[in-house]
Parts: structure tokens; C-alpha cells; sequence
């Protein structure tokens, strides 16, 4: 649509003489720009900010109009428009629009990056100074670890800066270290300070080489997640809480150490919680698939520029995307947005996402969506196979997402084949010594255009739901990081299963060992060796045992009785008992020639030990252990009782620049924790105090899964609450207090 904003706002007297800029974040997706009625510029582009030099546009000691006119329709002749899209574009204002009142004499920009070595780091600045009034002027230069100033230097104005920063912290996932960089610009002869830069920078060095990336020197695998910057609800519109919400979940729900901004420039809260969490960046050009005409691919330029200039201080960013994300090669194009990066960073390498193998490479790393991996075949293919060019880099951009659309209410097979299927990935390029890692497809669901998603403009795509509700694919991701995770893929109950098999049950577990027990049995203690997925640390294992030593001690079986007992059982409970194979018969026959046993024997045996029919509720126990002591339990028993957890991502709202939000994250579980994914009932929100909703007041689990949204309202503080009620469940209360953090920011 086109949509259009205003804000009236006295311009005070003191002003005059100063230089004035007014800077829009995020303006979907062509903005124009009116001063006091005058056209004051055009800015096209939804993901890249803008600036506007009002100097000589505001009238001083008065009021003032700045008025934004919006076109967010899809005819626009810039990326990503054109052709199909495969998520959605939101219109809007939807990040923070700020004024900036400076001397006139000042920075227009600060680029740091860090050369040298890891032995002997080296702070390189590029300065472009304004200095109408021909100035005479100096620079002073600090870098701070908190308070205390390691390291400064001074000079009359240059247009770079280099400091020695020897023993510095690094920067990396492990140790995010952030110094603050100050730099000042002051008046020679008086040696007052007209302007001042801080900017919090990380000291790292990031290479893709042909066997890999390396960052310090040292090689890393590269494990991450995509991301789009869509919330239910809201669009695009979210606060800086909220999108360090999405970096907390990368980094610290899934233990990722990197991120893809799929597929465009997102928020600079975004970058900023990755510098401060220590997750890896691959930021890239707006775009889908699709090349537009001269002019388009025009903008697409302008893109990469305005992209690499207002994103390369973040030392999380360690390649840029200079190709439309799945276009087709254009040499013409990609010559030139590929040369606008590495003028305007020499720091960085590029890369640009295919789908195609060995196309026209002229970045620096080839970077792949790899959907080869259709459930019984290999987790990616080999380097070789795909590269144009064995002696740059290679990164997969994409796996799994389409090839496997997943809803956190489908049947339990689909969402454990889900989870398998991440896990053979992450297998096979971790087996993959010159694969420099990967990015899965995706962190959450989206919503998405007609074209895509499951009829309903979802593209079920995610490792969580799109309230970022882990679904079983995350545990894969979780396992590997410090948080102690035992996860078991199947509720246990027969019937959710094809001819009521027991099908596969996996367990997902960073624990020494998992104990399976039965009604208090041990049936088997697991170890990481017997996961098949032999390249990961913690792959997922198989339960292959549900006896035990039952026959033995119920039954009085002869050891070699109930193992080929155990054995016939075991397979039934897998596969069912058509088609046995010759193994199982074989087994089948042992038991009524040797020992005696009838067919009639083996349904009792089957509804004992694996049906688990009748008498008292079977319960399943897994404890997962650590140096012999039992760190974390799961229980799957027959559900007696529907639970609420409710998990918000913060109770201090504070509103800042903006208004601020809270994510509220619901589950139905269990007696036992476990969730239940079948239970989609409505839920309904109320709140009292200083906050109102974002969305509608109820909204139905989808998977046992589900949320909402809070926020507060422009100046109003104190506590608030948010009830949730539902049909079965006891209501939960959650507790706010909204601060308003205005003033402190000042
Ligand atoms: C890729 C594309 C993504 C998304 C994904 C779904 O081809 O780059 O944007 O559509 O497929 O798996």
C-alpha cells in the first residue's frame, strides 16, 4: 500500500548552527521524504537505513513537519520485487527513526576494522570528516575495556588512523570480547571536542581459505541457523529487545555460532546482540531469485554500498552476500556489487548464495544452498562437486527447509524424521573437513507469499514454531552446546503410530549416558558411541531395547530363551510383525523348537512388553548422567493433566527509543513436563496495568505450542499483567514493570 507519517516537533533556537541529521533505520520499501512541505528526498529500499541533511530545511525556534510518503507495493521496480518472493516484504516505518544535532565541523563516518596479526593486532580507522567552516582540527582515538583506556593516540585530522592494540582479547563465539573505540574530533587550537564517535568493536580475523574458515588463525566450523526478520502479528515492526531475543535463542536455546540474515540487512539490534553473544554473520543483499532491468540491478548496487557502509563496524559480520540470494549468474551485476564491497571494506570477503553448481564465481567464497539430503541419502555433497573453484571457500548457505515442511502438530514420525534429517546434515558437513560449515533452513516458520508455504502462507520451515517454540529438529542443534539436554522423540504411546508400532524412538542427550527405564526396570543405559551419526559429539540415538532382562526375571526365560525372544520383540516393536525378515524367523523357529514356545506366546509377550495394554499406566523413565550422578530426567507416561508453561522473554519492560515488547512463549504440557501436540485448544489474554497486546486476545495452541505479545504503552509506567486462560489448563499470571528508560538514555 502507500501509507504516509507525520511528526510535528519545535525546532529549538539553539539549534541554528548546528548540523542536523535525520536518519531512518528501516522504511519499507521507497520512502520520500517531505521537510515543512518540500520534497526533501526519495530513499528506495526496505533494509538499508537513510539520512537526511535537514540543516537548511528546519525553521529554527519553530515548529516543523517531516512528512514520510510509503510505497510498500510490490510493483516497485527494486529488489527484492520483480518476480516471486518467497516470504513477505512488510511495509512501514518498522525500525527507529532518530535525529542527530552535531557541530558542524564532524564525522560522517567511522569505519574500523582490525590488521596486523592475532600476535599483533592492529586498530586501522578510515575517518570522513566535514569540515565546512575550514577548521583547523585533531583527532584523539581510545580504546576502552570499560572505564580504563588501553591504548590512545592523537594526531591533526587524517583520513586514517592505525593503533597497535597488542594483547588485546579477540573476538569469537567462546569470548565475544568488545572494546569501546572513542573517537573524537576536536578543535586544534582550543582543543574543544565538536564530535565524538563510541563505537563498541570486537578485534577479530576471519578467513575463509580453502579448507575452511578460520577466525584467529584458528579453524571452525561454521553451525548455524537462517534468519528472516518477521514476527507473528508485527511484521517487521519490533523492537531492539526483540530482535536480541532472536540472537539470545540462536545462541544460547541452540547453541549456534552463527547466523545468515536471510535475505537481506537486518536490524542493527540484531548485529548488535550477535557482536555481544558471539554469533557469526552472513549478512547479504536484498533480493529472491530474481534479476530486475538496468535500473533495478542499479539499485542492487546502491544496496551493497549502503549494506557494507552502515553494517561494517559490526565484528560479528564475516562475509558479505553480493548476490541476489538463488539468482542466476550475471557477471555484469556481480562484478560490480562484488568490486562495492571490497572497496568499501577491505576487510571482509564476499560470497553470494546459489542454487547453482559451478557457476561464475567471483566472490571470494562459493556459498551453496545444498538441498541434497531427501531423508535416505547423503547429508550434502562434497566440495568438489559444487565449486567452481577448489582453492577458495565453501559455505552452505541452506539445507532441509522445503525438502521437508514440518508443523509442530504433525504425526510424531514426520517430526522425528525432521529432526534425523537436520542431524544428518550437520553429520556429513561436519565429516566434510573442507566445508567451512553450514546454515540450515530455518530458525522459525514464516509467513510467506501464495506461491510458497502449505496452502495457508506458512512456510513450515523452522526449527521452532514462528513464536520461536523449539520443535524437535532444535534438540539436535541444543544438544551440542553446555546446557545438559535430554530430549526423547516419541511420547511412547503405540497408537500414534501406523498398525499401532512403536516406532522409532530417539534419544538426544550431551549426557554421559541415558538410562531407559520401564515401570522402574532398566531396560538399557545409552552412550554417545551408539549414535549412528558418528561426526557429531551428541547425535541422536536409538532405543533399541524395551525388555530389558524381563523374560529373565518375569518369565524365567533361560538367558538364551529371552534373548531370542527379546530379539522378536524388539524388531516387532519397530516394524510390526508383517514381513518378518529371515533373521526374525529364524529366531522365531529357535524358540518353538528349542524352547517350547507357541505362537500364542509371543501376543502375550507383545501386549506385556510392548503394548503395554492393560493394568496400570506404563511409565517410561530416561535419566541422562553425568559423572555417575543423574544430571536431568524425562518421564513418558499416558498425559493425566494439561499444564501451562508459560516462559517470557523478559518481565522489565523499559521503553526506550521506541515502545518495548516482551515474547510470550506457551506450552501445554504434561503432569511431566512433556509437551502435548495434540492439544490445540483456545487460549485467552488479558491484561491489566501499563501493556496491551500485540495480536488478538485469543488464539489457539498450534502442536501444544503457541504465544503472544506485550507491550507498553508510550509513557505510561508501573506493573502490569498478562493473564492466560484456557479450557482445562489453571490460568497463569505473569508480572511486568514498565520503567520508562527516556531519561536515563539522555
Ligand atoms: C531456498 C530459498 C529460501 C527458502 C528456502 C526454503 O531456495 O533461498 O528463501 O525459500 O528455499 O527451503
Amino acid at each position: 500500500m502507500i501509507s504516509g507519517y507525520r511528526k510535528r516537533f519545535t525546532a529549538p533556537a539553539e539549534w541554528k548552527g548546528k548540523h542536523l541529521e535525520l536518519t531512518f533505520g528501516g522504511a519499507a520499501h521507497e520512502a520520500m521524504v517531505y521537510v515543512n512541505g518540500a520534497k526533501a528526498m526519495t530513499h528506495a529500499c526496505g533494509y538499508t537505513a537513510f539520512s537526511i541533511d535537514l540543516t537548511d530545511r528546519l525553521r529554527y525556534g519553530e515548529e516543523n513537519l517531516i512528512a514520510v510518503r510509503l510505497d510498500s507495493c510490490e510493483s516497485l521496480n527494486i529488489p527484492p520485487f520483480g518476480h516471486v518472493i518467497d516470504y513477505m516484504t512488510y511495509g512501514g516505518l518498522y525500525r527507529e527513526v532518530f535525529l542527530v544535532v552535531t557541530e558542524r565541523a564532524r564525522f560522517a563516518d567511522v569505519f574500523l576494522r582490525t590488521e596486523g596479526s592475532a600476535d599483533a593486532p592492529e586498530l586501522v580507522t578510515s575517518l570522513e570528516t566535514e569540515n565546512p567552516d575550514g577548521r583547523d582540527l585533531r583527532v584523539r582515538q581510545q580504546v576502552l575495556d570499560g572505564e580504563s583506556v588501553l591504548f590512545s593516540c592523537e594526531t591533526p585530522l587524517a583520513e586514517q588512523l592505525r593503533l597497535d592494540v597488542p594483547g588485546v582479547t579477540l573476538w569469537s563465539p567462546d569470548c565475544p570480547k568488545l572494546y569501546t573505540v572513542c573517537t573524537e574530533l576536536a578543535d586544534a587550537a582550543s582543543g574543544k571536542i565538536l564530535d565524538r564517535v563510541d563505537i563498541r568493536f570486537g578485534f577479530r580475523f576471519a578467513e575463509f581459505r580453502a579448507d575452511g574458515f578460520y577466525l584467529n588463525g584458528e579453524k571452525l566450523k561454521i553451525v548455524g541457523l537462517n534468519r528472516h526478520q518477521s514476527y507473528p502479528y508485527a511484521g517487521y515492526a519490533m523492537p531492539a529487545s526483540m530482535q536480541a531475543f532472536d540472537a539470545r535463542i540462536l545462541k544460547e536455546e541452540l547453541a549456534l555460532n552463527a547466523v545468515r540474515t536471510s535475505h537481506y540487512p537486518q536490524s542493527h539490534a540484531f548485529l548488535d546482540a550477535c557482536d555481544e553473544l558471539g554469533l557469526l554473520v552472513f549478512t547479504e543483499i536484498p533480493g529472491w531469485q530474481n534479476i530486475g532491468d538496468a535500473a533495478w540491478q542499479d539499485q542492487a548496487v546502491r544496496n551493497t554500498e549502503e549494506m557494507v557502509t552502515q553494517y561494517r563496524n559490526h565484528p560479528s559480520i564475516i562475509l558479505w552476500g553480493v548476490r541476489v540470494n538463488e539468482s542466476q549468474d550475471n557477471d555484469g551485476l556481480y562484478a560490480r556489487t562484488n568490486s562495492a564491497a571490497h572497496r568499501l571494506d577491505p576487510s571482509r570477503q564476499t560470497g553470494g548464495v546459489r542454487y547453482l553448481k559451478k557457476s561464475s564465481l567471483l566472490e571470494d567464497v562459493y556459498t551453496y544452498n545444498d538441498f541434497l539430503h531427501s531423508g535416505d541419502n547423503p547429508g550434502c555433497d562434497p566440495k568438489r562437486a559444487v565449486t567452481s573453484d577448489m582453492a577458495k571457500g565453501y559455505l552452505v548457505t541452506e539445507y532441509c527447509g522445503h525438502m521437508y515442511p514440518t508443523k509442530p502438530y504433525d504425526d510424531e514420525e514426520q517430526r522425528t524424521n525432521h529432526m534425523l534429517r537436520h542431524a544428518k546434515v550437520l553429520n556429513d558437513i561436519a565429516k566434510e573437513s573442507d566445508i567451512a560449515g553450514s546454515l540450515g533452513w530455518c530458525l522459525f516458520d514464516y509467513n510467506t507469499h501464495k506461491d510458497f508455504g502449505s496452502g495457508d502462507r506458512i512456510c513450515y520451515h523452522g526449527v521452532t514454531d514462528m513464536f520461536r517454540n523449539a520443535k524437535l529438529a532444535a534438540a539436535v542443534y541444543a544438544v551440542q552446546g553446555k546446557d545438559t539436554i535430554l530430549e526423547v522423540s516419541s511420547s511412547m504411546d503405540i497408537g500414534e503410530h501406523p498398525a499401532s508400532n512403536r516406532g522409532a524412538v530417539w534419544i538426544v542427550s550431551n549426557a554421559d549416558s541415558v538410562r531407559m527405564y520401564k515401570n522402574g526396570r532398566l531396560l538399557k543405559e545409552y552412550f554417545p558411541q551408539d549414535s549412528p551419526y558418528k561426526h557429531l559429539a551428541h547425535g541422536p540415538v536409538m532405543a533399541d531395547d524395551f525388555i530389558g532382562n524381563a523374560l529373565e526375571e518375569n518369565e524365567g526365560f533361560r538367558p538364551k530363551q529371552a534373548e531370542a525372544a527379546k530379539k522378536i520383540l524388539n524388531y516387532v516393536a519397530l516394524h510390526g510383525q508383517d514381513r518378518l525378515p529371515p533373521a526374525i524367523l529364524a529366531q522365531a523357529a529357535k524358540c518353538v523348537a528349542l524352547y517350547g514356545m507357541k505362537p500364542d506366546d509371543a501376543v502375550t509377550l507383545y501386549q506385556k512388553y510392548v503394548g503395554d495394554w492393560g493394568g496400570a499406566a506404563t511409565e517410561y523413565r530416561f535419566e541422562a548422567m553425568k559423572d555417575g550422578k543423574v544430571v536431568k530426567t524425562v518421564v513418558k507416561s499416558p498425559a493425566k493433566k494439561v499444564l501451562l508453561d508459560v516462559r517470557v522473554s523478559s518481565v522489565e519492560l523499559t521503553e526506550r527509543a521506541t515502545y518495548d515488547v516482551s515474547a510470550v512463549r506457551i506450552r501445554a504440557i504434561d503432569e511431566n513436563g512433556s509437551v502435548l501436540p495434540f492439544f490445540s485448544e483456545p487460549l485467552f489474554f488479558e491484561t491489566e496495568g501499563p501493556i496491551e497486546l500485540i495480536g488478538p486476545h485469543a488464539a489457539s495452541l498450534k502442536g501444544g505450542m503457541g504465544g503472544t505479545y506485550v507491550k507498553t504503552l508510550r509513557g505510561k509506567t508501573g506493573e502490569a499483567s498478562l493473564t492466560i486462560r484456557s479450557l482445562q489448563a489453571e490460568p497463569v499470571t505473569v508480572r511486568f514493570t514498565v520503567t520508562d528508560g527516556r531519561k536515563a538514555q539522555l
